[in-house]
């Protein structure tokens, strides 16, 4: 990995005397990226010498990294401000920061309408952190939401070298960020700017170095994660030095000893080549799993999205995906209610749905951003029609997830132990390669726990996860690769 950069004042990764001795807490809200920026966050604060609190009460600092995808996400921070007045009057010197998509679209404005609020960084302004809060110790309050187009983007301290990963098994890695795409619905492209891809030798050496911290799997991060490196060639320009094809990004880190699963979100169906294709067969480490976010199944909907696919490529890219990986599980995203769907639109959805053969999918009513095109569009679908369409997608999905779940019993899987069950009582929850949820029943003495990985046969399944029986009585987890 690039070593850790010198970060120099006013925006240092210098010990800050004054806050050195403050404990921090965040709350993230939204996608895999903004909970990894909160992951840098914490380094950044760490680096400066302060220390994470046990929870938010017994926190100096707190920090929220903000969602504004849809309008309830964003109308959370509005609320959670408001409430956090009285945590912030309960301890002198206390402080709060907002950071993320709200802040990087609202910015300074922030200040103006919550007197207690002590400092606002956008979404590529994190490094910022320090030297903002130790102004706010100063009593000076600021924003900062410029946007940066350089390689420094990426260019933070991804985690203490020196810090363990504990029982810990999976990473996030950044490969891209931001979104040229401009759906007509999302707010993201503003949000997050301009795509811009980390140079590929970057990418490996950090994945090396968590293979080594032993990492086994590492989630690939960007908005339009497959779109990896094109951005310039897209632009007209040459392709950004140092980068490659995707799927030569995924053979690179295929072969990096000691990673055992790869997974990438979200792709773009426009992305899809046959190279990336061909890699879901060839590459041993890269999951059988893909969640192909594809919003709609009508055509004249995704038109009206923007989204540069029809339903038809769609299906072409999923069946040639089946083809190279026959077991391969595709889940995705879906917008019911925007401006103009009729009750056929819908209904073609609902038959995407099936005809793709989702194995899951996350659903959500569409919300009006400010400054989409889709904002000013007619149409407007009347909220208990869209409520309605989104309980008969939800109901027609859970229905496939419990059957797709039924299918997997009798087989035998890989789990890379996360945690406990929701239900607890000694139940331990993780992931199998298809990305399903798998719990399974150990004794609570048992030799098993998080980052560990267990052979278990499957043997009952839930439209939410399957329950699977350790083979290893003795409960032995799998060594490493
Ligand atoms: N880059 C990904 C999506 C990231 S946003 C892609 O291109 O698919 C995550 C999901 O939020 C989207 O897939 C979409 O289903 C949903 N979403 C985005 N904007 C929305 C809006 N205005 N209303 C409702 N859902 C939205
Ligand atoms: Fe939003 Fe579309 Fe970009 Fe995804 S590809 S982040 S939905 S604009
Ligand atoms: Fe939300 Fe920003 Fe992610 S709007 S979904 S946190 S990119």
């Amino acid at each position: 990995m690039r070593s850790v950069p010198p970060l120099t004042a006013p925006f240092g990764g210098c010990e800050i005397d004054s806050v050195a001795s403050k404990r921090f807490a965040i709350r993230t809200y939204g996608c895999q990226m903004n909970v990894h920026d909160s992951e840098k966050v914490a380094t950044l604060l760490e680096d400066s010498g302060l220390s994470a609190a046990d929870g938010e009460g017994d926190a100096d600092v707190l920090v929220i990294n903000t969602c504004s995808i849809r309008d309830k996400a964003e109308h959370q921070l509005y609320s959670d401000l408001g409430k956090l007045r009285a945590w912030k009057a309960e301890k002198p010197g206390r402080v709060v920061g907002v950071g993320g998509c709200v802040a990087q679209q609202v910015g300074d404005k922030l200040l103006g309408r919550f007197d207690h609020l002590d400092f606002v960084y956008g979404t590529h302004n994190l490094r910022k952190v320090p030297a903002m809060l130790e102004q706010a110790d100063r009593g000076q309050r600021a924003a900062w939401v410029d946007e940066e187009a350089s390689q420094d983007r990426f260019d933070l301290p991804m985690r203490r070298p020196d810090a363990p990963v504990g029982r810990r098994h999976k990473a996030f890695v950044t490969v891209m960020e931001g979104c040229d795409m401009f759906c007509s619905f999302c707010i993201v492209p503003s949000t997050r700017g301009r795509e811009i891809s980390r140079v590929a030798v970057e990418i490996e050496a950090e994945v090396a170095a968590l293979a080594e911290q032993g990492i086994r799997e590492v989630t690939l991060l960007g908005q339009t994660v497959n779109a990896y490196g094109r951005h310039d060639v897209r632009r007209g320009k040459a392709a950004t030095v140092g980068t490659m094809p995707f799927a030569e990004l995924l053979a690179r880190l295929d072969a990096i000893p000691g990673i055992e699963r790869i997974r990438y979100t979200s792709p773009h169906p426009l992305f899809y080549d046959d190279a990336l294709i061909r890699a879901h067969g060839e590459l041993a480490h890269l999951c059988p799993h893909v969640h192909l976010p594809v919003q709609s199944g009508s055509n004249r909907i995704l038109e009206a999205m923007r989204r540069r696919y029809t339903r038809e490529r769609y299906f072409e890219i999923v069946d040639a995906l089946r083809a190279a990986r026959p077991d391969i599980a595709i889940t995705s995203d879906l917008i019911v209610g925007f401006p103009g769907e009729s009750e056929a639109d819908f209904e073609d959805t609902l038959g995407l749905v099936e005809r793709a053969g989702l194995v899951d999918s996350f659903s959500f009513k569409y919300s009006p951003r400010p400054g989409t095109t889709a904002a000013d569009m007619a149409g407007e679908v009347p909220a208990e029609i869209a409520q309605d369409r989104l309980e008969r997608l939800q109901s027609q999905q859970k229905a496939q997830t419990l059957a797709y779940h039924e299918t997997r019993v009798g087989q035998t899987s890989l789990v890379f132990v996360d945690g406990e069950s929701r239900k607890g009582q000694g139940q331990l929850s993780g992931r199998d390669p298809h990305h399903r949820v798998v719990n399974v029943d150990v004794a609570p003495e048992a030799p098993v726990g998080p980052g560990d990985a267990l052979v278990v046969d499957l043997v009952a399944a839930t439209p939410h996860s399957l329950l699977g029986r350790p083979v290893d009585p003795a409960l032995q987890p799998v060594p490493r690769d």
